[in-house]
């Protein structure tokens, strides 16, 4: 292999192994609150998607392409949130229109990215709130009743490493989010005239039979190497 190219794949998979450290730490809280509360199904759920975002960075680390597809939101959001087991004092609310069309992207990714999302909600409001999932078509979005994010960590939020939690945070969440949508040739935007909390959109393509955008593969400026 090509010195230049091999440098730039070791960049890829040092990045991917770092997102994949954060989303290990994400499911093992996950698996340690199941277990406490003796919810053996919800515990193998997630040892389950350990094991897929472990195929995820072999899958990245032979230089293969994401596992886009086609997805059917009402479905896959439906499979996804009654799979969450958020903590008692979060409501979680859902807003999902029937019979939407399907968006192009990798699910595996796609419920990492929605964990993140989630969880930074989860975090952001101690545990007790409002968190709501709508989706339109194309379009996902997360907010909360939380604090939200004020313009000089909104500036910053989505920055590889960034992140106001000290050694509770690794700052790697929202800029996994960012690299998710970007290799299914979407885009994640954060509302900044929210009035109450944060708010989170995601737009998708759809699945129209095109390959992906060409620089899917190319590192994002400022990802971790
Ligand atoms: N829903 C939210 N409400 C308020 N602040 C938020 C929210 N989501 C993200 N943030 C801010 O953005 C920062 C970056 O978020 P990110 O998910 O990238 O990292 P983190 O949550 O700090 O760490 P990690 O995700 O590794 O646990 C957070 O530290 C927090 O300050
Ligand atoms: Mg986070």
């Amino acid at each position: 292999m090509h010195a230049h190219t091999r440098a730039e794949r070791l960049q890829t998979i040092g990045s991917a192994a770092a997102g994949l450290a954060h989303d290990l730490n994400n499911q093992l809280t996950l698996i340690v609150n199941h277990l406490e509360a003796q919810d053996l199904e919800a515990a193998r759920a997630a040892t389950r998607q350990c094991s897929d975002l472990v195929d995820a960075l072999l899958t990245y680390s032979k230089g293969t392409v994401p596992d886009l597809c086609p997805i059917r939101p009402n479905t896959f959001l439906r499979e996804f949130l009654d799979s969450l087991r958020l903590p008692p004092e979060i409501l979680l609310v859902r807003s999902v229109l029937p019979n939407l069309p399907c968006i192009w992207a990798d699910p595996v990714a796609l419920r990492r990215a929605l964990y993140n999302l989630i969880l930074n909600s989860c975090e952001a409001m101690n545990y007790r709130g409002i968190v709501k999932v709508s989706a339109s078509p194309m379009v996902i979005q997360v907010r909360d009743s939380g604090p939200g994010i004020p313009p000089e960590i909104a500036r910053r939020a989505f920055e590889p490493f960034f992140t106001t939690k000290g050694d509770a945070g690794t700052g790697l969440g929202l800029a996994v989010v960012r690299e998710t949508m970007r290799q299914c040739g979407g885009t994640v935007q954060l509302d900044p005239a929210c009035k109450v909390g944060a708010r989170f959109t995601l737009r998708f393509r759809r699945p129209d039979g095109k390959e992906p955008p060409a620089d899917w593969r190319r590192r994002p400026s400022g990802f971790p190497s």
